[in-house]
């Protein structure tokens, strides 16, 4: 299918130009000013928009300015045709919202690229975009149950992050953790309810059952090879490993613990012991964070532990956030 473009111009001339560039590829809507230009927009819904900033009543600045402040119009990218070189007028266009720039007399191979740039922008945008929202169906799944939607994965996901930062890591792996941690109990998707949600300890057998999770989680998520979700399948499998090496599934201790994982245990049980679950109910921080030190070494990676501590103030930050919106 092709897609739709909004060019706007009070100049005939002008439109008829962009109109021969731009035809052959393209779907085209016209529009002569800026209040048939917004008209245009609501019944066409446009990809993407090629303004003219000088017209009468309603200038280009405005237009987008009103497209920009509306939830339905405001991922649509504009670019402004433009005879003004000025450096402020361009800088009033980019406040205002605008992509980008071309400048009149317009080259055709300038259009093209510019509107081909800004139509693959979006295309990249929207995989981000369901990219993002596939993990958090895929994590609020592992989550699922009568009384809780899941949202607090995304709780533990911003510990495991600040944890990483603090810990040394670039930013773009801290965030890419902060996408993959929410995932660490996929695998509770394949856990029968009457474990999961049991009132009480569970049973030596359930328990060989629970253990599973991570095992289940690993298979799930390792059928993509994205970065998120190779790191996610790490996750997913090791985030029971302890530093002693008495975690499960793999007993294995110390580095051999993904550094993923080693961060995503100390958020997951710093999460898991300040909320209430079916099996327990919530314990105060300085009860959780006692029994977490007395873990140090054994359980958790012990200058991954002090690093925790260090940067509790920021930790309990987005513990308050959250309890805000619970
Ligand atoms: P979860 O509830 O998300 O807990 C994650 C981890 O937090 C646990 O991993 C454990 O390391 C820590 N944790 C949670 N509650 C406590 C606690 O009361 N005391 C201490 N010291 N640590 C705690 P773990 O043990 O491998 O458990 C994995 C998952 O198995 C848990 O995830 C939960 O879904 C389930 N589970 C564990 N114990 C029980 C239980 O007694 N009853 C039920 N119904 N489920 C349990
Ligand atoms: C597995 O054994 O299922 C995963 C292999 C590994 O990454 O250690
Ligand atoms: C890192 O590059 O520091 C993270 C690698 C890992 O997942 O352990
Ligand atoms: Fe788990």
């Amino acid at each position: 299918m092709k897609k739709k473009i909004l060019l706007v111009d009070d100049e005939p001339n002008n439109l008829q130009l962009l109109r021969q560039i731009l035809r052959a590829s393209y779907q085209l809507i016209f529009a002569h000013n800026g209040q048939s230009a917004l008209a245009a927009v609501a019944a066409h819904h446009p990809d993407l928009i090629l303004l003219d900033v000088m017209m009468p009543d309603l200038d280009g600045y405005e237009v987008c300015r009103r497209l920009k402040a509306d939830p339905l119009t405001h991922d649509i990218p504009v670019i402004f045709v433009t005879a003004m070189g000025d450096v402020d007028d361009e800088a009033a266009g980019f406040d205002v919202g605008a992509v980008d720039y071309i400048h009149k007399p317009v080259s055709p191979a300038i259009v093209i690229r510019r509107v081909q740039t800004h139509l693959s922008l979006v295309h990249v945008k929207e995989l981000e975009d369901s990219q993002r929202e596939a993990i958090y169906m895929l994590g609020a799944a592992g989550h699922y149950n009568d009384n809780d939607t899941g949202l607090h994965v995304w709780r533990m996901a911003a510990y495991a992050r600040a944890l990483a930062e603090a810990f040394g890591w670039p930013e773009h792996l801290a965030e890419r953790l902060e996408l993959a941690a929410p995932l660490h109990d996929t695998g509770k998707i394949g856990i029968p309810d009457g474990i999961l949600k049991a009132p009480r300890k569970l049973t030596a057998e359930e328990w060989v059952t629970m253990r599973q999770h991570s095992l289940i989680g690993y298979e799930i998520l390792q059928c993509s090879h994205t970065p998120i979700f190779k790191m996610a399948a790490e996750i997913a499998l090791y985030h029971h490993e302890k530093w002693d090496g008495s975690g499960y599934p793999k007993g294995l201790a110390g580095d051999n613990i993904p550094q993923s994982a080693q961060i995503v245990a100390i958020a997951d049980v710093f999460d898991a012991l300040t909320m209430k679950r079916s099996y327990k109910e919530a314990w105060s921080v300085e009860a959780s964070l006692e029994d977490m030190r007395a873990n140090s070494g054994t359980h958790f990676n012990p200058a991954l532990l002090t690093i925790f501590l260090n940067i509790l103030p920021k930790i309990l930050n987005i513990k308050k956030e959250w309890d805000e919106k619970d």
